[in-house]
């Protein structure tokens, strides 16, 4: 085909493709797409930037988090209850972990530090058109002192400050009795029903949920 054969040929795609029925739509839909995931980024900017404790500090995770990363994270136990873990978990795992997940717009993962010392992480997970998902796991030395609980509750209250958070979700694989207890102190509920839960395959993650409280 000659140059100007081309570009018209080109030209006569375009067109159709402009006017084709469905074009609004399909502008409509990528507008309402491009505005959510800018609320989702509006939501994740509005959380703090450290989050103080009794015992803990919350806080963005950084590079000197490696190592400590890496020693927590490559344990079977913890990885087998999370479902985006890789196992083992290696340096790489870690620096991408920072580097690239921590940054993005739908995620918001805080290091959990004790004296100073990274010892797991809490975070909350965007989502379109559902409620963000809170999602934490420890060093399994430090399990067994209320260290899930006190790191949850302290980014749910403050998640709970942005009036665009409503409710906020959570999952546990249903023979996780430790997460689901930290779920339960921090007033989740199965999602669907208050009642007691019909027994579920054991590798199918149960939905919790928690609104936000009336005098908020
Ligand atoms: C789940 C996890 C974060 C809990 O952390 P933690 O700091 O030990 O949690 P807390 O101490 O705040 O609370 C744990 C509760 O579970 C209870 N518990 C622990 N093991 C349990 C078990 N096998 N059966 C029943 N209850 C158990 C504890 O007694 C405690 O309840 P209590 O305060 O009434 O005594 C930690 O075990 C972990 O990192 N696990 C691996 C990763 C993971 O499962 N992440 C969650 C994915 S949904």
């Amino acid at each position: 085909m000659k140059k100007a054969k081309i570009d018209s040929a080109v030209l006569e795609a375009e067109d159709a493709s402009a006017y084709r029925p469905g074009g609004t739509e399909r502008s409509i839909a990528e507008l309402e797409a491009a505005t959510h995931k800018l609320t989702l980024r509006r939501i994740r900017d509005m959380l703090p930037g450290k989050i103080e404790t009794r015992r803990l500090v919350l806080r963005a995770p950084i590079r000197g988090d490696v190592p400590e990363l890496v020693r927590n994270a490559n344990n079977k136990n913890v990885s087998s209850k999370l479902a985006r873990m890789p196992h083992p978990y290696t340096g790489a795992d870690a620096v991408a972990f920072i580097e690239l997940f921590s940054q993005r717009a739908d995620e918001r993962p805080y290091a959990i530090t004790l004296d100073g010392k990274f010892i797991g992480i809490v975070g909350l997970s965007f989502y379109e058109g559902r409620a963000p998902e809170l999602g934490y796991w420890l060093g399994e030395p430090f399990w067994g002192r209320g260290i899930a609980t006190e790191a949850g509750r302290a980014l749910i209250d403050a998640a709970h400050k942005i009036p665009l958070v409503e409710t906020i979700a959570a999952r546990a694989l249903p023979d996780n009795l430790a997460s689901i207890k930290v779920l339960e102190k921090l007033g989740f509920h199965r999602a669907g029903s208050k009642a007691k839960p019909k027994k579920s395959a054991a590798n199918i993650p149960a939905l919790f949920e928690l609104q936000r409280p009336r005098w908020m």
